[in-house]
C-alpha cells in the first residue's frame, strides 16, 4: 500500500497523490458535492497540474461522503451564472475533455447533470451498484452540456438519447452499464478502490503508448469542442431566461416547476 500525499486542498476540492496516481475529489458532502464556480476552478487547476506533471500517469475523479456530485450548485448558477464559453464550468469541461492522460471515475451515490456528462470524457468509469444518474437539464429549462447532445446519440442511438435528455429521469447503474456510460458496477461500496486499482494498472503501462492510444481512440471526436461552444451559447441564454428562473424557484420552494 502506497502512502497517500495530500498535494493541495482547497475547501471543496481535494487533490491526493499516491505513487503516479492523482485523485481529484469533489468534497462538499453536505451539498452532495454540488459544484460551485470555485470548485470548477479548483478541478481545472488540478487537472492541468496532473496533465503537466510527468510523474502523474493516471487521474482518478471521485466524490466525498458517498456522493459523486449533484451537479452544478443551483444557487451558485443563479448568483454567478456562466456568461460565455470562458466561464469556469466550460473551462473545466475543456480541460477534462482534452486531458491526454487516462482519467478514471469512481461514482458513488448521485451523479446529476455534469456529474453524468463529465463521465463521457473519462476513459474508464466504475460505479457503485446503488449509484443513480440523471441528466435533468430539461427539467430545469436548460440544455445539455459537455457535448452530451453529440456523444449520447452517437453512443446510444437517437431514441435512448432522447429518453435521457428529453425525459430527464433518474436511471440506475445497471442501465448506465447497459448504455455504455460506465464500464462496470463495483462490489457494493468498492467503486473507489476498484477504480484506483485500474489507475494503478494504467500507471504501470508505457506512458507514451498510452497517450498515443488515447489520442487515437479520441480522434473521432473532432466536432466535440464546436458542439460544446454551441451548447454553451444555448445554455447561457436559457440560464438567463424565465424557464430556468421558474425551475430555480421551484427547487428552492421544494415544489414542481410550472412552465405554463
Ligand atoms: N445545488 C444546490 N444545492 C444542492 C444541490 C444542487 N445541485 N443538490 C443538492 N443540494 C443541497 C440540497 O438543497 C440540500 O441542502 P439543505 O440540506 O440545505 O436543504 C443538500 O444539498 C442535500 O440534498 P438533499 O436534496 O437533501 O439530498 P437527497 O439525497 O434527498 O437528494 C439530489 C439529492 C441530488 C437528488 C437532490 O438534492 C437534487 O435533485 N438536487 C438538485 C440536482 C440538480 O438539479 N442539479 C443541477 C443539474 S444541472
Amino acid at each position: 500500500m502506497r502512502d497517500v500525499i495530500v498535494v493541495t486542498m482547497s475547501d471543496h476540492v481535494q487533490t491526493e497523490r499516491s505513487g503516479a496516481v492523482v485523485t481529484i475529489r469533489m468534497a462538499r458532502p453536505e451539498k452532495k458535492n454540488a459544484l460551485t464556480v470555485e470548485m470548477y476552478r479548483g478541478m481545472t487547476v488540478a487537472l492541468s497540474d496532473a496533465r503537466h506533471d510527468p510523474g502523474v500517469r493516471a487521474i482518478l475523479i471521485a466524490g466525498a461522503g458517498g456522493a459523486f456530485t449533484s451537479g452544478n450548485d443551483l444557487r451558485d448558477f443563479a448568483a454567478t451564472p456562466p456568461v460565455d464559453e470562458n466561464s469556469p464550468v466550460f473551462q473545466f469541461l475543456r480541460e477534462i475533455s482534452t486531458c491526454p492522460k487516462p482519467v478514471v471515475a469512481a461514482v458513488t451515490g448521485v451523479a446529476v447533470g455534469i456529474g453524468t456528462t463529465m463521465l463521457l470524457h473519462c476513459d474508464l468509469v466504475v460505479a457503485d451498484p446503488e449509484a443513480r444518474f440523471s441528466l435533468p437539464f430539461i427539467n430545469l429549462g436548460l440544455v445539455p452540456e459537455a457535448a452530451s447532445s453529440l456523444l449520447l446519440p452517437r453512443m446510444l442511438g437517437h431514441v435512448r438519447a432522447c429518453e435521457l435528455l428529453l425525459l430527464g429521469e433518474v436511471f440506475d447503474a445497471a442501465t448506465a452499464e447497459r448504455y455504455g456510460i460506465i464500464n462496470k458496477r463495483s462490489a457494493p461500496g468498492a467503486a473507489e478502490p476498484e477504480a484506483l486499482a485500474w489507475c494503478e494498472v494504467l500507471a504501470a503501462k508505457a506512458p507514451t503508448a498510452l497517450r498515443l492510444t488515447k489520442r487515437l481512440i479520441k480522434s473521432e471526436s473532432t466536432g466535440l469542442q464546436v458542439r460544446m461552444q454551441e451548447e454553451a451559447a444555448d445554455f447561457v441564454a436559457q440560464l438567463h431566461g424565465t424557464e430556468f428562473r421558474e425551475a430555480l424557484m421551484a427547487f428552492m420552494e421544494k415544489r414542481a416547476p410550472n412552465f405554463g
